[in-house]
Parts: C-alpha cells; sequence; structure tokens
C-alpha cells in the first residue's frame, strides 16, 4: 500500500515537473513573438556588468525589462545602499521576480519591480541602466538616453549604442560573440 502511494507520488511529481517544463518553453517561445524576448543574461556576464558599472552609495539602479529579476538582485546584493529597480512589461515575469523577492525579504526596502514599458520611461533620475535588449530598442531608446544625467553609466549586453556622441565608450569582450557594452555620459 505504502509502496503504491509512494510510486503515486513520484508519478504526481514528475507529471508537475513536465507540465512546469513545458511551461516554461512555452513561455520563452511565446515570448520570442515580442519585439524584445524574454532570454536571461548569463549568471557569469551579469556579475562582470555589475563590477563594470563602478555603483557609488545612493545611486539608483534600473534594468530595462528585468525579466525574472537576476540582474536587480544581483546589484541589490552587491550594492547594499541603493534603490534598484526592475521595468518590467511581462505580467508573468514580474511575478516570478515578486516571488523572488518574497524569498529575499531583506531586499525589500531596496528592491522595486515595477510594470512599466521601457520606450516611456523618464530615465533622467537613474545613474546606472542596465540592459539586454534588440538593435532595434537601443535605436529607438537612443534618444531616452541622451537625457541622462552627465556621469550616469548605461550597460549593455550584446547590443551597442550606434550614435555613442556624448558618451565615453568602453567594450569587454566577453567570448567568440558576446559583449558588454559600458558608456558614461560625457556632457
Ligand atoms: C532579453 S530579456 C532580459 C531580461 C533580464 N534583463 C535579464 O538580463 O535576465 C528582455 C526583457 O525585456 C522585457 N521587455 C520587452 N519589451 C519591453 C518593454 N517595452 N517594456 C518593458 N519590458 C520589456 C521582456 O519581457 C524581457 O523580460
Amino acid at each position: 500500500m505504502l509502496v503504491i502511494s509512494l510510486v503515486a507520488v513520484i508519478k504526481l511529481l514528475l507529471l508537475f515537473l513536465a507540465f512546469m517544463l513545458l511551461g516554461t518553453v512555452g513561455f520563452i517561445m511565446a515570448s520570442f513573438r515580442n519585439k524584445v524576448p524574454f532570454v536571461p543574461t548569463p549568471k557569469r556576464i551579469i556579475r562582470m556588468m555589475v563590477d563594470m558599472a563602478g555603483i557609488q552609495p545612493n545611486e539608483r539602479i534600473c534594468d530595462l525589462g528585468s525579466g525574472t529579476g537576476r540582474i536587480i538582485f544581483t546589484a541589490a546584493k552587491k550594492n547594499k545602499q541603493n534603490l534598484v529597480v526592475g521595468f518590467e512589461k511581462s505580467f508573468t515575469l514580474r511575478l516570478i521576480s515578486k516571488f523572488w523577492l518574497w524569498v529575499r525579504p531583506w531586499l525589500k526596502k531596496r528592491v522595486r519591480i515595477i510594470e512599466a514599458d521601457f520606450f516611456n520611461l523618464d530615465l533622467f533620475d537613474y545613474n546606472v541602466i542596465f540592459c539586454f535588449l534588440t538593435p532595434e530598442a537601443m535605436r529607438s531608446l537612443a534618444p531616452k538616453f541622451q537625457t541622462l544625467k552627465p556621469g550616469s553609466r548605461l550597460i549593455s549586453y550584446m547590443f551597442p549604442l550606434e550614435d555613442t556622441q556624448n558618451f565615453q565608450e568602453a567594450i569587454e569582450h566577453v567570448g567568440d560573440k558576446d559583449s558588454i557594452y559600458y558608456y558614461k555620459k560625457v556632457s
């Protein structure tokens, strides 16, 4: 009897895991219909991006399209005197990142996950902006990046700014195809 119920529990668990896996794959595939799909930045790259940003106490940090919150949580854990904001359009991804925030209650005071379309944001108040978008999104956001305060940094994984006027630029090649682009507003 006990053996049967154990087998039943294992079967149910496997079924649940299969559903979760299918759901995740389905969600990621569906997100490719969006202009900027959901593709998480690798953890190693995130650590490099956060280090490159040279975050100072009290600077405001944001991630444009924060996905499941990987970048914002890494930035908030490493920099304990900063407000870190994730702007995300997708309800599901906001829900997942809010779950991760719920399991890290000590970050609640400094981390915000906000429903927003990053094309409509005012970025002036942010000192450090992280993003992993697409070439088209970088092009559309370029006028907004020009409104940043001098000294603000933009750190983009994979996709560069085409027009680097008013920015000091640095590029870190991290693999054959991967690069991190760093821009510091100079005027
Ligand atoms: C390539 S993923 C990067 C996710 C996360 N920043 C990371 O590095 O793991 C791009 C994210 O932008 C979000 N996104 C796409 N268009 C958006 C928009 N207009 N406003 C806000 N978020 C958007 C997607 O849902 C997705 O989570």
